[in-house]
């Protein structure tokens, strides 16, 4: 297959590291190029020990930031500030706005082909923030700027397997909307092998999707939010793009795109299909049963408003 190689922003942190060592295990990568403000040099160095074919190096600093992005066909961000307990991923607004925008002002100047992976919180709003930054500087490709809202997928399928005492490999949820408390929506009613719910179940494993987050960020007291997790499900997500980059369309589930498919929000997690440039297809939501089409339109103002907030951010600054 092509030489793939792609950046990884933020790449000494909880997240970074983890997807770090799953990307070096790629076979779809020929490059890995990791950049951080803290010691990345160190990380590059302990994973290029690994033998695998993946080149790896290391690059920090805003000056070296160029040479990092340099002919990458695919950037993964998850720099940034995690959350603690009581927080809210809209409570990361303020820190990961400006650190997201920096970052996706030097993918525009050095790398402005790549496909771009946001996994920085509050990704409801983080991706507007780069779409608008990037439609500014005249290089925004809606089919190359995806968010990774995957996790909630991986943990969907996982929650429902174990209820269910199903082989984890079989059982595929769709989830739709956003990446953010009851913005996120298991669409149980789609669930494959079909798998019925009784109206109490499927609000008490809606419930247990939506809060996933929090109780890892509960159990980890104050050290972070989840990072082994995101960091496979992001995986899965970027060898998905890496095989779509080489010719071999594939269809992945939740992505948060630029999407025409509930018309009062630009930005929405549907499946999408992945093929040479990026999202070739936004794949729809197909039929929501009652309980579904209520918790799509109760999750509308809070995705719209999380969206115009980080549009804002870049459109009329504070
Ligand atoms: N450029 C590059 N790296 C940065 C920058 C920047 N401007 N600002 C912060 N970083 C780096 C930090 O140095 C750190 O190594 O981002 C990394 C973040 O790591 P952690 O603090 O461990 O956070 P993590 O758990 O990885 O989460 C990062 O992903 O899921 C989201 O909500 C989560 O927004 C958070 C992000």
């Amino acid at each position: 297959c092509e030489a793939r190689k792609v950046a990884l922003l933020g790449a000494a942190g909880g997240i970074g590291q983890p997807l770090a060592l799953l990307l070096k295990m790629n076979k779809f990568v020929t490059e890995l190029a990791l950049y951080d403000i803290g010691n990345v040099v160190g990380v590059a160095a302990d994973l290029s020990h690994c033998n695998t074919p993946v080149k790896v190096a290391g690059y920090t600093g805003p000056e070296e930031l160029g040479a990092c992005l340099k002919g990458a066909d695919l950037v993964v961000i998850p720099a940034g500030v995690p959350r603690k307990p009581g927080m809210t991923r809209d409570d990361l607004f303020n820190t990961n706005a400006g650190i997201v925008k920096g970052l996706i002002e030097a993918v525009a100047k050095h790398a402005p082909q790549a496909v771009i992976e946001i996994i920085t919180n509050p990704v409801n709003s983080t991706v507007p923030i780069a779409a608008e930054t990037l439609k500014a500087l005249g290089v925004y490709d809606p089919k190359k700027l995806i968010g990774v809202s995957s996790l909630d997928i991986v943990r969907a399928n996982t929650f429902v397997s174990e209820a269910r005492g199903l082989d984890m490999k079989d059982v595929d949820v769709p989830v739709i909307g956003g990446h953010a408390g009851a913005t996120i929506l298991p669409l149980l009613s789609q669930t494959t092998p079909a798998v019925t719910f009784t109206d109490a179940e499927k609000k008490a494993m809606t419930d247990k999707i939506q809060n996933a987050g929090t109780v890892v960020v509960e159990a980890k007291a104050g050290k972070g939010s989840a990072t082994l997790s995101m960091a496979y499900a992001a995986a899965r997500m970027a060898e998905s793009t890496l095989l779509g980059l080489n010719g071999e369309p594939n269809i992945y589930e939740c992505a948060f795109v630029a999407s025409e498919v509930v018309p009062e929000v630009p930005y929405f997690a549907t499946k999408v299909l992945l093929g040479p440039q990026g999202v070739a297809k936004v794949m729809g939501m197909g039929e929501l049963d009652s309980f579904e089409k209520a918790a799509l339109q109760a999750m509308i103002p809070q995705l719209k408003g999380e969206i115009q907030k980080g549009i804002d951010f870049v459109k009329n600054p504070p």
